[in-house]
C-alpha cells in the first residue's frame, strides 16, 4: 500500500477547509496543502486573526491554530500543490446549473472539470484523485475520461469519498464520523491499493469498522441518498406541522412521540420554517434530474415532492405573517432574528430567511435583520441571487442591524428564522416595550417559551402549534 505523506486539496471552502484541518491535526506526518483560485479566501485562511477565518465553525480555529504552518498550508499556487501531492482531493463547489440543459436541476460540473483538466495538465507522476464534493452519480467517469484523454498519460486512480459533515458541527462530525465512505475500483490491484491508502489516513483516528468500502457508483449515490432521506424527514414533519396547526395537535409532541420509536429515531424530525443549506435542495434536484433522464418519472416526482413541501412551508410561514398583521405588511417593519440556514454557521445558501424576506418585500414590508454571524452584504447578495427585483429596491427594504434590540425596536412583528441559542435568553420584556402593538412573534424554529412571551403580551405563533 502506498503511504501518503503529501496531500493537496483543491477548494478551500466549507468542506475543504475543515476536512483538511482535521486530517492535518490527526496525521502530523502528512503535509496537507489547501489551494484555491480565490486569493482573498486563501489570504483569510492565512490571516493573523483566527476570528476572521473565512468559515465559522465551532472548534475550527483552535485546530487551525495548532496545525497551520506545521503541516497545514493554504496557498494559491495550485500547480505546485498538485505536483507535490500523491493524493489530490477535489473539494470545489458544484452548484445547480443556472443555464442551458438541465438548468435549475442538474449539477454544474464546470469547476470539477476545470480541476480535472488542471490535474491532467500539471501532474508528472501517478496520483490518487479523491472526489469530496457532492456530485451526481457517475461523475468519476467524467474525471477519468478527462484524465485519460488529456495530459501526460499518467496513471490515475479515482476514489469517491463523500462528505457527511454538517455545518455548525463539522469538526465534531469529522472527528467522530459515524462512517467514512470510500468508493473505488475493487476490480484491480491498483484500485484496491488506492482505497487502502485513503482508508489508512482515516484510520489514524477512526476505527476500521467505520470505514465502508464500496464501488464508485454506490459511494456517489449513497451521498445523494443520505441527504434525500434526511431532507425527506424534515419535509415529512413539516407537512404534519400544517395539519397540527389546523387540528390543535402540537408538532413537538408528535415528534417526541414518533421519535421514541427506535425504528424512526429522534433526529431530523424537528419542524421548521424549511430546510436550507448547500446540499439538500441541490442533491434532491440532482436525484430528480438523474431519475428523469433515466426515464424514471415516478421516481423523479417522488423526490421532487420533498422540495415542493419545503417551498410550501416557507411560503406558508410568510403568508401567515401577512394574514396575521391584518392582511397587510405594507411599509411595516418586520424584524428578522436569524438569517443563516441554521445555527452556528455563517452560511446562508438556500436559507429559508431569504425566501421569507423575498415574499415580504414583495408585499412592500421593511425588514430589519439581525444575525450573529451574517453580514448585510451577504444578505443583499442572497436576495440578488433570487433576482426578484432591483438591488436598489432590496437595499431600500432590507437593513441589517448589529444589535438585536435595535432590529426589533418599533417593529410590528418579529420573525425567528434561525435557532441561534442566544435568542432564547433575550430580555423579551425589553423587546416588547419597544415594539408597536399588538406585538407579534412568528417563531419559525419553535425556540421561544410561548407561555412566557404570551404573559408579557406578545401574540405568539409557532410552527406546528394550533
Ligand atoms: C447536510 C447533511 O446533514 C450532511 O451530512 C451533508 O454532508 C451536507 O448536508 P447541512 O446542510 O450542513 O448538512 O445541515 P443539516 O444539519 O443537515 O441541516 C439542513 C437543514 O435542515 C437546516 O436548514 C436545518 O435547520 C434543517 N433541519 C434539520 C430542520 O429543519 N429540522 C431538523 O430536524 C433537522
Ligand atoms: P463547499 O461547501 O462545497 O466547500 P464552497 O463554495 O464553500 O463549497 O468552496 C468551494 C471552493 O472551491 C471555493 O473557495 C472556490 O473558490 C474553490 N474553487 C472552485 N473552482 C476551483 C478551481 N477550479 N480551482 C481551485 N479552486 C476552486
Amino acid at each position: 500500500m502506498k503511504k501518503i505523506t503529501n496531500i493537496c486539496c483543491i477548494g478551500a471552502g466549507y468542506v475543504g477547509g475543515p476536512t483538511m484541518a482535521v486530517i492535518a491535526h490527526n496525521c502530523p506526518e502528512i503535509k496537507v496543502t489547501v489551494v484555491d483560485v480565490n486569493a482573498a479566501r486563501i489570504n483569510d485562511w492565512n490571516g493573523e486573526d483566527l476570528d476572521n477565518l473565512p468559515i465559522y465553525e465551532p472548534g475550527l480555529k483552535e485546530i487551525v491554530a495548532q496545525v497551520r504552518g506545521r503541516n497545514l498550508f493554504f496557498s494559491t499556487d495550485i500547480d505546485k500543490g498538485i505536483k507535490e501531492a500523491q493524493m489530490i482531493f477535489i473539494s470545489v463547489n458544484t452548484p445547480t446549473k443556472t443555464y442551458g440543459k438541465g438548468k435549475g436541476k442538474a449539477a454544474d460540473l464546470k469547476y470539477i472539470e476545470l480541476c480535472a483538466r488542471k490535474i491532467a495538465d500539471v501532474a508528472t507522476e501517478e496520483k490518487i484523485i479523491v472526489e469530496k464534493s457532492t456530485i451526481p452519480v457517475r461523475t468519476a467517469q467524467t474525471i477519468k475520461t478527462i484524465l485519460e484523454n488529456t495530459g501526460n498519460q499518467i496513471k490515475f486512480q479515482i476514489l469517491s469519498n463523500p462528505e457527511f459533515l454538517a455545518e455548525g458541527t463539522a469538526v465534531n462530525d469529522l472527528q467522530h464520523a459515524d462512517r467514512m465512505l470510500i468508493g473505488g475500483d475493487h476490480s484491480t490491484a491498483d484500485g484496491r491499493e488506492a482505497i487502502d491508502s485513503l482508508a489508512a489516513i482515516y484510520e489514524h483516528w477512526l476505527p476500521a469498522e467505520r470505514i465502508i468500502k464500496t464501488n464508485l457508483w454506490s459511494s456517489e449515490l449513497s451521498k445523494l441518498t443520505a441527504n434525500a432521506f434526511l431532507a425527506q424527514r424534515v419535509s415529512s414533519i413539516n407537512a404534519m406541522s400544517a395539519i397540527c396547526e389546523k387540528t390543535g395537535a402540537d408538532v413537538e409532541e408528535v415528534s417526541r412521540a414518533i421519535g421514541a420509536d427506535s425504528r424512526i429515531g429522534s433526529k431530523f424530525i424537528k419542524s421548521s420554517v424549511g430546510f436550507g443549506g448547500s446540499c439538500f435542495q441541490k442533491d434532491i434536484l440532482n436525484l430528480v434530474y438523474i431519475a428523469s433522464t433515466l426515464g424514471l418519472n415516478e421516481v423523479a416526482d417522488y423526490w421532487e415532492q420533498v422540495l415542493l413541501i419545503n417551498s410550501y412551508q416557507r411560503r406558508r410561514f410568510a403568508e401567515n405573517i401577512v394574514t396575521s398583521l391584518f392582511n397587510t405588511v405594507a411599509d411595516k417593519k418586520i424584524a428578522f432574528l436569524g438569517w443563516a440556514f441554521k445555527k452556528d454557521t455563517n452560511d446562508t445558501r438556500e436559507t429559508a430567511a431569504m425566501y421569507v424576506a423575498d415574499y415580504l418585500i414583495d408585499e412592500t414590508a421593511n425588514i430589519s435583520a439581525y444575525d450573529p454571524k451574517v453580514t448585510q452584504s451577504q444578505m443583499y447578495s442572497d436576495l440578488e441571487h433570487l433576482a426578484t427585483r432591483s438591488n436598489e429596491e432590496n437595499a431600500r427594504r432590507l437593513k441589517a442591524e448589529a444589535d438585536p434590540y435595535e432590529a426589533c425596536r418599533d417593529s410590528h412583528a418579529i420573525a425567528i428564522l434561525t435557532e441561534w441559542d442566544e435568542f432564547r435568553t433575550y430580555d423579551w420584556q425589553r423587546i416588547f416595550d419597544n415594539m408597536k402593538k399588538p406585538a407579534f412573534v412568528f417563531d419559525g424554529r419553535t425556540i421561544v417559551d410561548k407561555d412566557k412571551l404570551s404573559a408579557i403580551g406578545f401574540k405568539v405563533y409557532q410552527i406546528g402549534k394550533g
